[in-house]
């Protein structure tokens, strides 16, 4: 765990006292690398977190040159300002920046391949790509699917063994939103196993680490991901049509997206929907975890609403929250000078005091307040609509269809990976 070795004559006071503006912070000597890879930290990452937040709102590592935010206002005027960025190109010696092309040729390469799509880049762009998905993923129309997302969760329900321990990350956490966003871009069960092992694939380059396999395995996941959706596409969607694949293949007719940013945006479409996994899995075990509120949810559905928002609040699935500075930006007392990246860190976020009320209790009544689970600004999820409901209906299908649901043994959290927090098992009873 990184200890707080706080360099002589810095000072958290510095934060507030109105110190004139500058672009490092004080110095704490954490050791984020370490922290942010350190499998204590990734099991329980609060207390340090809380303890950081502390220390200061913004925090600056020497060694990547990354700066680190962990407070609710910050993080959302950084979300919200042109200024910042989701587009790495304008991180200064980043993976894709033209400082490391020549140094790591294969890491440039494979970051510039999938930069076309609207999670790497910034307006125009960005809203030229989601505005074509945009409305389709509203609320309004998410809610005509719930039938859909009830469906695939009767037909995993079905199959969950009664009053004998089995784990619910493998039987139903991980299948449900996945089956689920197959259906929404008409992708055959058959593709079922082949889609999740490219999503499970790609999903590493999310992650502060990737490894030089890691990256090949991606890179060859992402090719295979793609040629098979050009087919999909070619032979399934209509240009009239109003289903996701309908929108992809229209906005390429007509020339809003090229094919290569067509394919990307799908590609992202259907592995950002993985994350609901972790809406589930952190979810139940955090019911399970505060059996009081497990139960007064139980007794009281129509605090389903609430309950999911403040799971999400109190276990967000997203942990880190970049942005890549494209002009200098005032956070707080601190100038980010352009070209940096700075890393919003969801866990310390979503309990910031500042925001919340006693942030540390798990509280299903809670009205709720927007938090960073979703991230914010223009890049916020496209998806929250969608993961909200498969939330709720599963939530409240697995409570219509048992009495019990208990825990039936530790939960193992990923430890491999700093930029989601879940569960890779969950073992549960149910009666
Ligand atoms: C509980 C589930 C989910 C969580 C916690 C989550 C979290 C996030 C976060 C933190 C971001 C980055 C926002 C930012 O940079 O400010 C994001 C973006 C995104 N998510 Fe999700 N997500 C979830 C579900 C989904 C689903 C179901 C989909 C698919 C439909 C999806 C697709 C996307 C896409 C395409 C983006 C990029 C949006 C943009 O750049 O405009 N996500 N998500």
């Amino acid at each position: 765990m990184a200890k707080d070795k706080r360099a002589p004559g810095n000072s958290s006071q510095d934060f507030v006292s109105g110190a004139p503006s500058r672009s490092i912070p004080p110095n704490f000597e954490i050791d984020w690398w370490t922290l942010l890879t350190d499998p204590d930290f990734l099991t329980n990452p609060y207390p340090e977190l809380n303890r950081i937040r502390e220390l200061g709102p913004v925090h600056y590592d020497p060694t990547t040159g990354i700066y680190f935010i962990l407070n609710y206002r910050l993080f959302s005027e950084m979300a919200t300002t042109t200024q910042m960025g989701r587009d790495t190109t304008f991180w200064r010696n980043g993976w894709n920046s033209p400082e490391n092309r020549l140094r790591d040729p294969e890491t440039y390469a494979m970051f510039t391949e999938f930069q076309p799509q609207m999670i790497n880049v910034n307006a125009p762009d960005h809203r030229r790509m989601r505005g074509v998905f945009e409305k389709a993923f509203r609320p309004a129309s998410i809610a005509n699917y719930i039938p859909l997302i009830q469906d695939e969760c009767d037909k995993l329900i079905k199959f969950l063994p009664v009053n004998k321990s089995f784990d619910f990350m493998s039987a139903f956490a991980n299948p449900l939103p996945h089956r689920i966003s197959l259906k929404l871009f008409d992708i055959p069960e058959e593709m079922d196993e082949q889609i999740s092992k490219w999503i499970a694939a790609l999903s590493w380059l999310g992650n502060i680490i990737v490894s030089p396999e890691q990256k090949r395995d991606a890179q060859k996941a992402q090719k295979g991901f793609k040629e098979y959706i050009h087919g999909h596409l070619a032979s399934h969607a209509r240009e009239s049509g109003t289903r996701f694949i309908d929108l992809a293949i229209a906005a390429c007719k007509h020339g809003t997206m090229n094919e290569e940013e067509m394919l990307n945006n799908v590609v992202m479409l259907i592995s950002g929907s993985r994350t609901s996994l972790t809406l589930l899995g952190n979810g139940l075990f955090t019911l399970l975890k505060h059996p009081d509120q497990f139960k007064l949810l139980r007794e009281n559905r129509e605090l389903m609403r609430t309950a999911i928002e403040e799971m999400l609040r109190y276990e967000p699935g997203s942990s880190l929250i970049p942005r890549a500075g494209i002009a200098d930006f005032q956070c707080g007392e601190i100038v980010i000078p352009a070209g940096s990246m700075a890393i919003s860190l969801v866990g310390a976020i979503n309990r910031d005091p500042e925001r919340f009320d006693n942030p540390e209790v798990f509280d299903v009544a809670r009205q709720p307040k927007p938090n960073s689970a979703f991230g914010g600004g223009a890049h916020i999820c496209i998806g929250k609509a969608l993961a909200r409901y498969t939330g709720q209906v599963a939530f409240n299908t697995l409570m219509d269809h048992f009495e019990k649901i208990e825990c039936a043994g530790d939960p193992v959290w990923w430890t491999d990976r700093s930029d989601q927090r879940g569960l890779s098992s969950l073992p549960i009873q149910l009666s």
